[in-house]
């Protein structure tokens, strides 16, 4: 709960545009709102903001057939907006939703994600006695943007598309961010009032300032000086961008948190990265959903893991592969060129090089040499390897699943096995090998005499 005098609070996020702009395959067109950031969908950020504010109800206006961003915001309602007919029609959707609301309404819009808890506090604090608030910002190239006309005490008289700009609005520099903090008794009366008669034959929330002139009235400005905070998404690059500064925000609370970087802007999170203080993670990491990185565990660059959960003190990489369902317990070592999947390895135990471990239960203090593979894939399905506490598997081995060998075992360099092997035995299978004394020296005298 905030500490400001609070009224009843209602959040509409507008996001029925289709995003063409996005070029989705057809056939597959996914809402704009819908596209991740981090892994997570757009809309799913903007609405974890919304909801930090403690709102009595969210509401998202969303076009037909967007079936997957209902899904995406529930337990949340959506209202749809049949025709997308302007950002003010997207509103007037809403209304029958807040029908017997009374307080403040937000209005966002849903490819602007990365607007901030303290910015919307600040914007809903400036509506104070007004009917109505918006958050403005100043920036260098407005282009695009609605520009706020001021008079010279800086009341706020209009907002003003750039498509209906003349040559001096244009040259504006303070500009709609696109958020509004609306008092609920008015909303209606104001989306009766708004018209078409515009450029793009549309009907803009941004008319509400004029109309509050109109009966005699400000709307208040509140100002961000984050520039990030407003940024749209139209394009996919402007996603990018988007991304930029998410990833930012990601490694920036993770190294509040006591996660060293030795350099941040290389290493590519996921919204649901768990990491502990004490861990250091190396250059050119990318961490890919559901990773938990306990405390004082060592990433070495380049290293790429998804869906493991990694105990404290482990080191692993450089150049590993951690595909999902891993669970790596304390000091475990995972080196260079090693891939896992689906392995669970217990306390000390080591893979230190060229090595793939996939469906495999591996017990404590093993050595796993280099090049071992488990061969848990015959084709047709895939199949268990356990091998015990203990165990020492000579380099260059490979283990044919489903297959056991048990504690204090050992398997010879460049076997392969096929049988489960018994605890404390030595497996080898191999050619054996013979020894020619002398046969080498002749050898290079019969080559060099041609
Ligand atoms: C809008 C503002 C502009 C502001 C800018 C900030 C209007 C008329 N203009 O312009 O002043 O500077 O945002 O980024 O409001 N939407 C609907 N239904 C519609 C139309 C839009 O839900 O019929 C949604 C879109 O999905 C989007 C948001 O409203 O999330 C903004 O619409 P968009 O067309 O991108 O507005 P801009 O032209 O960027
Ligand atoms: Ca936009």
């Amino acid at each position: 709960m905030t500490s400001m005098s609070q009224k009843p609070l209602a959040i509409v996020i507008l996001a029925a545009g289709k995003g063409t702009r996005m070029k989705s395959p057809q056939g597959n067109s996914l809402p704009k709102v819908m596209h991740e950031l981090a892994g997570k969908p757009m809309i799913n950020w903007l609405l974890d903001t919304a909801q930090s504010l403690s709102p009595e109800k969210i509401i998202t206006v969303i076009g037909p057939d967007m079936d997957d961003l209902a899904d995406a915001v529930a337990p949340h309602e959506t209202v749809i907006q049949e025709t997308r007919n302007g950002t003010g029609g997207a509103l007037k959707c809403a209304l029958p939703a807040l029908k017997a609301f009374k307080g403040d309404v937000l209005v966002l819009l849903g490819d602007a994600p990365l607007i901030t808890k303290q910015t919307l506090e600040t914007l809903i604090t400036a509506r104070a006695g007004n009917p109505a608030s918006l958050l403005g910002c100043t920036l260098e190239n407005p282009t695009g943007y609605g520009r706020l006309v001021t008079d010279s005490a800086d009341n706020l008289l209009e907002i003003v598309e750039e498509k209906d700009a003349n040559q001096d609005q244009k040259s504006i520099t303070l500009v709609n961010t696109g958020a509004f903090c609306l008092d609920a008794q008015n909303l209606e009366n104001w989306c009766t009032r708004l018209t078409d008669d515009n450029a793009q034959k549309e009907y803009y929330i941004t008319q509400i300032p004029a109309l509050v002139r109109e009966d005699g009235g400000f709307t208040s400005v509140a100002i961000t000086n984050d520039e990030a905070e407003m940024l749209g998404c139209n394009t996919h690059a402007d996603l990018a961008v988007l991304e930029k500064h998410i990833q930012h925000r990601l490694r920036k609370s993770h190294m509040e948190n006591g996660v060293s970087m030795r350099d941040p802007e290389t290493v590519y999170l996921w919204h649901d990265s768990k990491i502990g203080a004490g861990t250091t993670i190396e250059p050119n990491v990318v961490l890919g959903p559901k990773v938990s990185i306990a405390e004082n565990v060592t990433i070495k660059a380049f290293s790429h893991i998804e869906e493991t959960s990694i105990a404290a003190g482990a080191s692993i990489g450089p150049f590993a592969r951690l595909r999902g369902g891993n669970t790596l317990a304390e000091n475990t070592k995972i080196g260079n060129f090693v891939e896992l999947k689906n392995a669970k390895l217990a306390k000390g135990t080591k893979a230190n090089h060229l090595t793939y471990l996939g469906d495999a239960t591996i017990g404590e203090n093993t050595n796993i040499g280099a090049g071992t593979i488990t061969c848990n894939y015959n084709g047709f399905e895939k199949n268990k390897t356990i091998i015990g506490d203990n165990v020492f598997i000579g380099s260059n081995s490979a283990l044919v699943a489903p297959i056991t060998i048990n504690n204090g075992a050992m398997v010879a360099a460049g076997s392969t096995i096929t049988r489960d092997v018994e605890s404390d035995s030595l497996a080898i299978a191999r050619a054996d090998e013979k020894s020619k004394p002398g046969w080498a020296a002749k050898f290079r005298k019969l080559k060099s005499k041609k």
